[in-house]
């Protein structure tokens, strides 16, 4: 027999408001004696209740929208899955969207959750969202933009990670390990991430007084293939090279394949620092020194924020940096 509402409130001897209301917590009025005899018929028949009908009561879904842009770079999951933890852990589910850094399919994405009724979007705006910030701003949900940075000043919140220090780090980091001709092999430059990134390159390099030469910074995609044809620009351009700082791990594992292919070794010949410290980075050959991002606290920070602005506690404009490490593994040597 499938339990409903009714049984519960027959058994309890009360009404199905009242069983409604206990259900989902929104019972204030109604003394802990009664919420503990509900609570008990419920447990004892495993009745789970009615999610749409939960819903028009308490006018939220329990939802949360996840835009992220590409499942398949390891930087993303981790991301996730501080999302969703964190958002199971308070009853919330995740509808999760990968844009593909493509606008168009964002704004999908965006128009689809809002239809389901997410209570909150969490979203790592696409490398293409440069200035068109007017479907983001017609959004009434919390909405809490995750890792790169937009110069938009209606936010919920934002969960960043201090890119320039990260990279000024890493770059300072190969300098004072004897290297000097160190090519940068950079996501889109469309992105806040890349370009905070390129900054704490140029500023290691004057602070380590090399002169900061253009023809070493190659700009292009979050992708592996990305890393292998940069390599091969930099040895058909015969750019004399002796360290590649790359701009996600991912760039780094397709560059490292293109220069073992080539006959470099790595780090006798050429070093190689990558940036995310994606759990592959420690299971390639060598493994790859690396800047640490807290991906998973971020996607869980952010999370914890947006449930709070659900709940109405106004969080306007706030700005969370958090900080990153540097990974010395075997990809960098002292030379
Ligand atoms: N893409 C890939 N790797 C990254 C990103 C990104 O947007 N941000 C930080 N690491």
């Amino acid at each position: 027999m499938k339990i409903t509402i009714k049984h519960i409130a027959q058994e309890a001897g009360v009404s199905t408001a009242t069983v409604s209301k206990v259900i989902n917590k929104k019972d204030e009025h109604i003394s802990a004696a009664t919420v503990d005899r509900i609570m008990k018929i419920v447990k004892e028949y495993n009745y789970i209740p009615n999610g749409l009908a939960s819903s028009m009561v308490t006018k939220k879904t329990k939802t949360l929208g996840l835009l992220i842009p590409d499942i398949t770079n390891p930087f993303f999951p981790e991301i996730a899955r501080g999302v969703e933890d964190k958002a199971n852990e308070e009853n919330y589910s995740v509808i999760f969207c990968n844009t593909d850094d493509d606008l168009v399919k964002e704004e999908k994405c965006l128009a689809m959750l809002i239809e389901k009724m997410v209570d909150a979007i969490i979203i790592v705006p696409s490398a293409e969202r440069t200035k068109d910030f007017n479907s983001l701003k017609n959004i009434s949900i919390p909405i809490v933009f995750v890792d790169r940075d937009l110069e938009i000043d209606f936010f919920t919140a934002k969960v960043l990670v201090d890119n320039y220090e990260g990279s000024y780090n890493a770059v300072t980091y190969l300098i004072e390990n004897e290297y000097r001709k160190i090519a940068f092999i950079t996501g889109p430059s469309s992105t806040k991430t890349s370009q905070q990134r390129l900054e704490g390159y140029k500023k290691a390099l004057e602070d380590g007084c090399i002169r900061y030469d253009e023809k070493y910074v190659l700009e292009g995609t979050f992708k592996r293939e990305w890393g292998k044809q940069a390599i091969q620009q930099l040895i058909e351009q015969k750019i004399d090279f002796d360290a590649v700082y790359c701009g996600d791990d991912i760039i780094a594992i397709g560059a490292m394949k293109a220069l073992k292919e080539k006959g470099y070794k790595i780090p006798d010949d050429i070093g190689v620092m990558g940036y995310d410290n994606i759990y592959i980075s420690e299971l390639v050959e060598p493994s790859l020194s690396t800047v640490r991002q807290p991906n998973y606290d971020m996607g869980s920070k952010a999370v914890s924020i947006a449930l709070e602005a659900i709940d109405d506690k106004q969080i306007k404009g706030e700005v969370t940096i958090l900080k990153t490490a540097l990974i010395i593994r075997k990809s960098t040597k002292k030379r």
